[in-house]
């Protein structure tokens, strides 16, 4: 999908993905025991963006991993939710296209807003009896591989999900910005490295094999606090 075609589809929620990077563009360490090493003020950064997102999504290993619940951040950002116009609560979408999404995962025991699970026809019988019990709905979205416009369609129209908020991994983003469905990203720049081939990216999987399928962006952002670079890249049509 190009972003023409994203552009013409008014049925697509808007997409934003946030993360935060190392100066040599890792979002975790290779062991991956390290995922958080924003600032205060980056984590503020994170509910402020959660506040204007119908929905938060996330791919399974970073939910597992995090343990995030995919919460707002408390009652100062349930607030600003109100303000906007929006539910008090985010819905949450987890991405897992084998379903192998661990049933004990911290997510699965806070229940303050629906979890819609993602998934595809590779989901064992077992494993989609599982989730079906653990979350509030488990929509099959493509046979071996998630068809993320599809996916995105349908959060819009069952789900009224106008503004998706993604927050990783490296994997799911990937096949974001693969699909042409990604409309800006807030990337938090943090002075560190921390080296290693296989720690993850803003956007692992494939990659794209020519210089032509790129996403190109621009930068509308950049401000900087506490040694940190808070930056705003919109696609460019
Ligand atoms: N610094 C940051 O801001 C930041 C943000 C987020 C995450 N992280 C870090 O990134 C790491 C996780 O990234 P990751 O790339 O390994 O994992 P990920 O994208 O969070 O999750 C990968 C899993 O999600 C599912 N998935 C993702 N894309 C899919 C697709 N296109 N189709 C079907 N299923 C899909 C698959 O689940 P199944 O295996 O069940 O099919 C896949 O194994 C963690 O270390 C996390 O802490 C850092």
């Amino acid at each position: 999908m190009s972003s023409k075609s994203k552009a013409q589809s008014p049925k697509l929620p808007f997409v934003l993905v946030n993360l935060a990077m190392t100066a040599d563009a890792k979002i975790a360490t290779a062991n991956r025991a390290v995922h958080s090493f924003g600032s205060a003020r980056d984590r503020a950064h994170l509910y402020e963006l959660r506040a204007t997102a119908d929905a938060v999504m996330c791919g399974a290993r970073t939910v597992e991993i995090s343990r995030s619940i995919l919460g707002t951040g408390g009652g100062k950002f349930r607030k600003q939710r109100l303000k906007h116009g929006l539910a008090e609560y985010n819905l949450r979408v987890i991405v897992s296209g084998s379903g192998s999404l661990d049933p004990d995962t911290e997510i699965f025991k806070n229940h303050f807003s629906p979890i819609i699970v993602l998934t595809t026809e590779r989901v064992p019988p077992k494993k989609l009896i599982q989730l079906r019990r653990l979350a509030g709905e488990v929509k099959i979205c493509g046979k071996t591989e998630i068809n993320f416009p599809t996916a995105l369609r349908w959060l819009r129209t069952k789900w009224g999900v106008k503004r998706l908020l993604c927050e990783g991994g490296g994997e799911l983003n990937a096949a974001l910005f693969r699909a042409g469905l990604v409309d800006e990203i807030n990337l938090t720049l943090c002075p560190k490295i921390f080296g290693g081939r296989t720690a993850p990216t803003m956007a692992d999987g494939l990659g794209i094999p020519r210089l032509a399928e790129a996403t190109d962006f621009n930068i509308t952002s950049i401000r900087r606090f506490d040694g940190e670079l808070f930056t705003v890249f919109s696609r460019r049509i």
